[in-house]
């Protein structure tokens, strides 16, 4: 829509993206294309084995290859101010952690340049075997003291065990979901540059501030030292959300050449070993119900991994502790800490993994108590958040399950597996659950400028990782300002403008919105406080930061939405083929219903992608990701994604936000997955508890 919008509406109308003209044209600038003088290319070097140390570098033949500028290896590397971060003190010694960690780099003229003198390197080992073999029954599996984002390890309500043992329906499987690797379109890519003691690092990052507070201890600089400019980023899926050693090997190479830009992107190969992944799950969940279906115990056991070298420890089962109603809940959590490269964020993480577990556990229980899979869920609907015992701001997950019931033609299914075929396709649907808490970072402030020829600047150093920040912080500003969307301009995605929180956990909007709305209040207020009520001819500003929400811990805050799959399974080949998807969410109120529509299909896509498709293999023998590229590591194409039927629920919720809206990225792919693998079971009544859901594994 470019139409014009009214004051006051722009929230919620279907705007497109304000740069989108910028992006088709190709001028929009990514990280790598800031156009600086005189570049130089950084190629790095990556170790070949997994765990030991380097013992001899000799770089004296692409020292004296025509073009090469430096070769950094551990021997001439800036000492980093700090080393408490494994993963980013790179270069401090020749000790390796995992297969493909940063050992050196070449710096040339040209990229061409720089890679061939990288393979003119030579490189020696002090090797010792690898262990990177993950199982859960390893014998030094261990606790971790807490879980990402501060969640509590283990969780015991009531006897999850006893009510278990005695129960008459049960249900006791294990799950496992394979590594994934992020991927996003744009691979990481930094542009650095030091003058003197000062850093500005053009990058590709889900956070400016996030990147500029890493990276300033490790070079012991005040954080304003380091300036950091990130206007358009090509996706990160949680791998831009903290920085990664890449940006650290950027910044160390450029020190080594003071004031030439340093260029260093990510080949597609290295998107498998230094950005992060999801760890890999196996997840043992036990659930039990009464005779007449009312869930007694819910249970998951889960055994992750993590690296050596530092901690990464999900919190896959947190959403089986407030997704049902049950007297009696328990969820722990082990590690297997391996010589491997540190997992990380990958788009919901914890939910993503944990939710396909226990919705499809959900299933196989339901049908274990001759219940409806939507049913069962509807009536272990909880009154009050289980884990913490508040009412629940909104919860609209019953209203999903009946809304994508209506829509996908739910009523009326055959209950009974490998009931209906067409031809040689066996046809079948399932039903998922999808859950995301709603989250709000702290450290927020943003400035509103009025001009007295009517125009507004909005300034918060925000991030639009593809998903439409740019747009609908735009809306949010001129609802607030009662101004027509086109007088309002922003600018976000650089350390210069006031400090934000980064794109992650689905918080940008909650986060980054209500402080544009205060700040907009604080506006107004001093316009007419100070100039009655008008704006003054050389304009005025307010700055303000984040208020506390005033809501928070009198209510749990969550987004729910149901999925609704038909699969297709060629009964010969085990094909798998998913025609159409279903999905309602309740994500209260959705600020733009393009750019939302296109975040929550983008999720349901990539629940389809680790239903049937994705999975990094990992050669123990080696520690390396083997099919490390798009070619092996397989996502859905346009072929492989059918009709996606995308809506939501009317949603009013007061207390989230200002805005009574909640973050809508990582949502779509929580739960369809675990809709995929239901809607296969109901077609081939063969049950897959193993992601992703393979041709061989239908076959028999
Ligand atoms: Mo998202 S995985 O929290 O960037």
């Amino acid at each position: 829509m470019t139409a014009t919008q009214a004051p006051g509406k722009a929230v919620g109308a279907p705007i497109s993206r304000v740069e989108g003209g910028l992006k088709v044209r190709g001028a929009a600038t990514y990280a790598y294309e800031h156009r600086l003088h005189e570049p130089v290319y950084l190629y790095p070097l990556q170790s070949t084995i997994a765990n030991g140390r380097v013992t001899k570098i000799d770089a004296s033949r692409a020292e004296a290859e025509p073009g090469v500028v430096v070769v950094l290896t551990h021997e001439n590397a800036p000492k980093l101010a700090s080393t408490d971060d494994k993963e980013l003190a790179i270069l401090q010694s020749g000790d390796i952690g995992f297969r493909g960690q940063f050992i050196g780099a070449v710096i040339a003229d040209t990229f061409e340049t720089a890679r061939y003198a990288a393979s003119l390197v030579e490189i020696e080992y002090d090797e010792n075997e690898p262990d990177a073999d993950f199982r859960a029954d390893r014998d030094d599996l261990y606790t971790p003291e807490q879980l990402n984002a501060g969640f509590e390890t283990d969780t015991s309500v009531g006897d999850a065990d006893g009510a278990f043992d005695s129960a008459a329906h049960k249900l006791a499987a294990t799950y496992t979901t394979p590594r994934e690797h992020n991927n996003p379109m744009e691979p990481h890519a930094t542009i650095a540059v030091w003058d003197e003691d000062e850093l500005t690092l053009y990058e590709s990052t889900q956070g400016v501030f996030w990147t500029q507070k890493t990276l300033a201890p490790l070079f012991g600089l005040d954080a304003g030292k380091v300036h950091v400019i990130s206007p358009h980023v090509g996706g990160g899926f949680g791998s831009k959300g903290l920085p990664h050693a890449n940006v650290v090997l950027a910044a160390m190479g450029a020190m080594l050449v003071p004031e030439r830009p340093v260029k260093f992107a990510l080949t597609r190969h290295m998107m498998f070993t230094v950005a992060g992944y999801r760890t890999p799950t196996i997840q043992r969940v036990r659930l039990a119900a009464d005779e007449n279906g009312k869930l007694s115990a819910v249970s998951n056991d889960v055994v992750e991994q993590t690296s050596k070298i530092k901690e990464f420890a999900e919190q896959t089962a947190t959403s089986a502790r407030m997704m049902y109603d049950s007297p009696n809940i328990k969820t722990t959590h082990r590690l297997a800490a391996l010589d491997v490269s540190v997992p990380s964020w990958l788009r919901a993480p914890g939910e993503a993994p944990g939710i396909f577990a226990l919705e499809c556990a959900m299933d196989e229980l339901a049908i274990e108590c001759g219940l409806d899979p939507v049913e069962f869920r509807i009536m272990n609907e909880p009154e009050n958040d289980p884990e913490s015992g508040l009412p629940f701001s909104s919860r609209g997950l019953v209203e999903c399950l009946r809304e994508g019931a209506e829509r996908f033609g739910w009523n009326g299914r055959h209950p009974t597996p490998r009931s209906e075929r067409d031809g040689r396709w066996l046809v079948g649907s399932g039903v998922a659950s999808s859950v995301y808490p709603v989250y709000s970072m702290g450290g927020n402030a943003a400035t509103v400028r009025a001009n007295s020829d009517g125009k507004y600047e909005v300034e918060i150093g925000a991030a639009d990782i593809g998903t439409g920040t740019w747009t609908v912080l735009g809306q949010i500003a001129a609802d607030e300002l009662g101004v027509p969307f086109e007088d309002v301009e922003m600018k976000i995605g650089d350390t210069t403008l006031p400090n934000a929180s980064g794109a992650g956990g689905s918080s940008g909007i909650t986060s980054w919105g209500s402080t544009v709305v205060e700040a907009v209040r604080s506006l107004r207020e001093k316009i007419e406080a100070d100039h009655g009520g008008n704006i003054p001819e050389e304009g005025v500003e307010a700055t303000a930061k984040m208020p506390k929400n005033p809501h928070s811990g009198d209510f749990a805050m969550y987004a729910f939405g149901a999925h609704f799959v038909e699969a297709r399974v060629d009964e010969d080949t085990g094909e798998v083929r998913v025609p159409r998807m279903t999905s309602v969410f309740a994500a209260g109120n959705i600020m733009n219903a393009k750019t939302a529509r296109s975040q929550f299909m983008g999720g349901m896509v990539m629940g389809l992608s680790a239903a049937l498709h994705e999975e990094s293999v990992l050669d123990t023998r080696f520690g390396h990701v083997v099919n490390h590229d798009l070619a092996e590591y397989h996502i859905p194409t346009n072929a492989d994604v059918g009709e996606m039927d995308v809506s939501w629920i009317e949603e009013d919720d007061p207390y989230v936000n200002p805005m009574g809206s909640k973050g809508i990225g990582e949502i779509g792919i929580v739960g369809s997955a675990a809709a995929v693998a239901n809607a296969v079971y109901h077609a081939t009544g063969v049950r897959v508890r193993e992601l992703p859901i393979t041709p061989d594994k239908l076959i028999s």
